[in-house]
């Protein structure tokens, strides 16, 4: 019989936050403070807390700076639940970084700062993307030298303001193309495909101890995509590059990959030294949801999760948001939602009871 462990995890929410970017400049409205539990959340009554005795951190990805300033439940429910987070858009170039000598850090203190007074990880993400870019640089005319001088001072700022305080950055998002072939964005045209290898050194330089990752989607499984990635991180690896894991994004439906070749890939990936971590995991429905779709939800959530466990390097489960209410599903896929372990209302999902129960060992 297992042992239950009472864990002391602090619960106490940030009580305000930095004023948000056009927000008026009145303090942000308060959120709510959870008193800290005498007895903490058991093995079973939270998913971080079952987590914990397993080694794995759970996150809660696509992190929105505005509920956790208007919708105290949402900050609640993170800070319950979740034992890392990772912010949605906060730190990514165009909102980090929106002028050449601008940067604007509200959003990302903030999820920094409740990280902190919450005891969460934080996964950064994410320093070199051809999207979320801002006009300045994306239609700007540089040289190699110079485009490599702003990647090492924007990584060098952003990844420096936060040294130590970030568990993993997403270095790199979405490099190799569908058909394995190295997706050619105004990093890549401008600088050649070493701008990959540069970003890792650089955010290495600016944060020794952060977990660097390479992140990407529809490379979970076997593939040709899977296979690029495999090659391209066996290459960084070969070249002494300081890249520590892959990030699988894991955007999926109620048939995704086969988890045998999911397996085999975090095994091979394991085999070259590399960590994985699950980012962004999240199982579109399409709506109305029944009871039999939600069942089905239940199935992958737990199956992967399963899968995940089984795998020592596979360190982190990260979701992409946590609740239906905000996601950004049905704005991309019409016809699609509810593919969070929360529904609208915050109340647990049959995926939710499915991760409890392969985290307590059922
Ligand atoms: O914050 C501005 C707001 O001020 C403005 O009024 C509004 C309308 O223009 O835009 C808001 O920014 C939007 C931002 O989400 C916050 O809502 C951006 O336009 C919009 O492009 C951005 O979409 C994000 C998308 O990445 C592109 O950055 C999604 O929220 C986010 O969930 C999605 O996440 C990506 C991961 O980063 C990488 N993996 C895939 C995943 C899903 O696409």
């Amino acid at each position: 019989m297992k042992t239950k462990l009472h864990i002391a995890i602090p619960l106490l929410v940030l009580a305000a936050c930095a004023p948000m970017p056009g927000m008026a400049s009145t303090p942000s409205p308060t959120i709510a403070i959870i008193e800290s539990p005498r007895v903490a959340p058991t093995l079973a009554q939270s998913l971080r807390g079952a987590a914990f005795d397993r080694k794995i951190l759970i996150g809660a990805g696509g992190a929105n700076p505005d509920p956790l300033r208007t919708d105290p439940a949402y900050g609640q429910t993170m800070a319950r639940e979740f034992s890392a987070l990772t912010p949605g858009n906060a730190m990514k170039f165009g909102p980090i970084h929106p002028a050449p000598d601008t940067y604007d850090f509200r959003d990302a203190d903030a999820f920094v700062d409740f990280a902190q007074a919450n005891a969460m990880q934080v996964r950064g993400h994410t320093l070199v993307w051809h999207d979320e870019q801002p006009k300045w640089l994306e239609q700007g005319t540089f040289t190699r030298d110079q485009l490599l001088a702003i990647m090492r001072d924007h990584i060098a700022t952003v990844v420096g303001r936060y040294r130590g305080r970030i568990y993993a950055w997403d270095v790199v998002n979405e490099a190799i193309n569908d058909d394995g072939t190295m997706r050619e964005s105004f990093w890549y045209k401008t600088i050649g495909p070493d701008y990959i290898d540069q970003a890792f050194r650089f955010a290495h330089e600016a944060d020794p101890n952060a977990k660097l990752i390479y992140n990407d989607y529809a490379a979970e499984g076997s593939g040709t995509k899977s296979d690029a990635v495999y090659a391209m991180v066996k290459g960084m690896k070969e070249r002494g590059v300081p890249i520590d894991g892959v990030g699988l994004q894991s955007h999926f439906t109620i048939t995704p990959p086969r988890l045998a070749d999911i397996d085999a890939n975090i095994k091979r990936l394991s085999a070259l030294g590399l960590d994985v971590h699950i980012t962004e995991l999240d199982v579109r429905l399409r709506l109305p949801a029944d009871a039999a779709a939600l069942a089905q939800q239940a199935s992958v959530y737990r199956d992967y999760l399963r899968m995940c466990l089984a795998n020592s390097n596979c360190r982190m489960f990260v979701l992409w948001g946590f609740t239906d209410k905000y996601s950004w599903i049905p704005g991309k896929f019409p016809g699609f939602g509810a593919g969070l372990i929360f529904d609208e209302q915050y109340d647990p999902k049959p995926a939710y009871y499915a991760m409890m129960d392969v985290l307590n060992g059922k």
